[in-house]
């Protein structure tokens, strides 16, 4: 039986980060010509969607996602023509393409936000969430409640002197947020939805989607402190994020992409907290909402086989089917991964084993097939802006449990095509954004599509794989629990075809049995091994450290 999901469902997420893909007109930035020349790279790689971050105009003071214009494209990066001749051209080589809606906020250069902090009753007035606060006893003015940012910034308010109001910033203070309760900007942000949609784009990633709605009477947020997702907060976010009202505008766009013929636009939302709260963007008060939930505990975890089978079984309790759970190590946000193994080549062949073959729709980030490894900028000299602001003014428990103190340039510099200067990036000679890591000249997609022993070369195999077989791409998937502690052991079935795939992500070389049935005459015929000392012998599989294979059951 063919694969009957829809696409979405089993599709493969490559992350581009336009600024540091492919520079065409050698500026040292990179823009959507730029991609546009390297779109063989994906299909030869085997991913099937692109989902671009931001390159809409904006000041890039967080690097686009602070857009000034949604419509438009900014100039460094290209045109409106071009954006159209990326989704165009990537249609005509058959991936579909996701674009990078950032609603929640835009920048405070916005023509919206300059006119709406002008005065109080202008036609913009309302278009963001401003809010009178209180004056204290020396006639200071102070913030309405006790909302951090998102960041855990001490307040998520920032002051309008123009207006004598605060405006609500739940992310950076030159990020204002929309009042997703005005009529007037559901009505313009959705019409832009659609003016995309009409230009054949196939879905977004939704930025920070869970903090789009606040408590409309803005009462404080419960002062306990929290964890979500591996980070530490200063507060539980219970009235500024995964609102039921948040639920609600899932619903209302999840109805405008449907407009469109086919019902085949998808959502994928940027949205953080447990899987359980997060299924409700899925599904709430029986309305469909987001296709798909970036599900980041991956991101977060230390490369371990118990972390993993725990959260490989809290992901199919909390997403079974037909719910579609996501799989994701890196991105243009947090470390790379193979810094996080320290440069393991052999355990970041194990990650991409899991990814690409557990169930769900894996997400890798530009470089990730090639083993970027971050690239050290000390945090002085940061373009991001969160390091400046944010090390500052965390209470020092929160900087301490920090899963890491990133300056996040570290993981968005250029992509390394050749061993060349400027590293195919660029022309040589040319001074890029950020640094060309030094190890370009060896870590390369020229240097990796000739060699098998790649961690590339391990990628493509790993997708074509994933293509061809569709127990892969949606068959069950069957945990075993019953495995050494550094082992993980899982089985995808689909119409009678099972594919077992065994990890040893431990120091010492294991034996274990390819399934726990009882296998009878039946054969393990091994599909694919990372490491070429592993062998099946019979129905048993040995694994050196650090390794993993991939094995039908015949
Ligand atoms: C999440 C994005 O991934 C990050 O890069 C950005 O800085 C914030 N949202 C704010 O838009």
């Amino acid at each position: 039986m063919a694969d009957e999901l829809p696409w979405w469902a089993s599709t493969v997420i490559y992350q581009v980060y336009p600024r540091s893909f492919a520079d065409s007109n050698g500026d040292g930035i990179g823009d959507l010509p730029g991609i546009i020349d390297h779109l063989d790279h994906l299909v030869d790689l085997g991913v099937e969607t692109l989902w671009v971050s931001p390159f809409f105009a904006s000041p890039q003071r967080d690097v686009g996602y602070d857009v000034s214009d949604y419509r438009d494209v900014a100039p460094e990066y290209g045109t409106i023509d071009d954006a159209q001749r990326l989704i165009d051209e990537a249609h005509a080589k058959g991936l579909k393409v996701m674009f990078d809606l950032v609603l929640n906020h835009t920048s405070d250069e916005h023509p919206w936000f300059v006119e709406s902090r002008s005065s109080r009753d202008n036609p913009k007035a309302d278009w963001y969430v401003w809010a009178d606060g209180y004056r204290d006893r020396n006639g200071k003015p102070k913030p309405p409640n006790n909302w951090r940012s998102e960041l855990q910034l001490p307040r998520a308010w920032q002051w309008g002197e123009e207006r004598q109001q605060w405006y609500l910033a739940t992310f950076l203070s030159f990020q204002p947020d929309l009042n997703w309760r005005n009529t007037e900007v559901r009505v313009e942000m959705f019409d832009m939805v659609r003016m995309w949609l009409g230009r054949g784009v196939d879905g977004f990633r939704l930025d920070i989607f869970g903090s789009i709605m606040h408590d409309e009477a803005l009462r404080d947020n419960d002062p306990k402190p929290a964890f979500i997702n591996g980070m530490p907060r200063v507060q539980t976010p219970s009235r500024t994020m995964n609102t039921p009202e948040n639920f609600a505008v899932a619903a209302d766009l999840r109805a405008v992409c449907d407009e469109f013929e086919g019902d085949d636009r998808v959502l994928i939302g940027e949205v953080f907290g447990p899987p359980a709260v997060l299924r409700r963007y899925i599904e709430d008060q029986g309305r469909p909402g987001l296709h798909l939930v970036f599900l980041f505990e991956f991101l977060s975890s230390p490369y371990s086989a118990s972390r993993y089978r725990r959260l490989i079984e809290r992901f199919e309790r909390e997403f079974p089917a037909p719910l579609v759970p996501t799989y994701v190590v890196e991105n243009h946000d947090r470390a790379r991964s193979l810094s996080r193994v320290g440069g393991d080549l052999a355990k970041a062949r194990v990650l991409a084993t899991l990814l690409c073959t557990l169930r769900g729709v894996p997400v890798l980030y530009m470089g990730q097939e090639i083993g970027m490894e971050n690239t050290y900028i000390p945090l002085a000299e940061a373009n991001d802006p969160i390091p400046s602001v944010v090390a500052k003014r965390l209470p020092e428990w929160v900087n301490r449990r920090l899963p890491e103190r990133l300056n996040r340039d570290e993981v968005r510099t250029p992509m390394h095509w050749t061993g060349e200067d400027g590293a195919g990036f660029t022309d040589p000679g040319v001074r890029t954004w950020l640094p060309i890591h030094p190890d370009h000249v060896t870590r390369n997609v020229a240097a990796e599509r000739d060699d098998p022993t790649s961690l590339l070369a391990w990628y493509r195999q790993l997708l074509a794989l994933r293509k061809a077989t569709p127990a892969l791409r949606s068959g069950t998937l069957d945990l075993a629990t019953d495995v050494p502690t550094e082992v993980i052991r899982f089985e995808r079935t689909l119409d009678g075809t099972t594919v077992a795939v065994v990890a040893n992500l431990g120091a010492e070389p294991v034996t274990v049995p390819v399934s726990n049935a009882v296998l009878g005459a039946r054969m393990a015929e091994v599909l694919l091994v990372s490491d070429p000392a592993a062998t099946v012998d019979g129905h048993l599989v040995n694994l050196p450290p650090n390794s993993a294979a991939v094995v039908e059951l015949r």
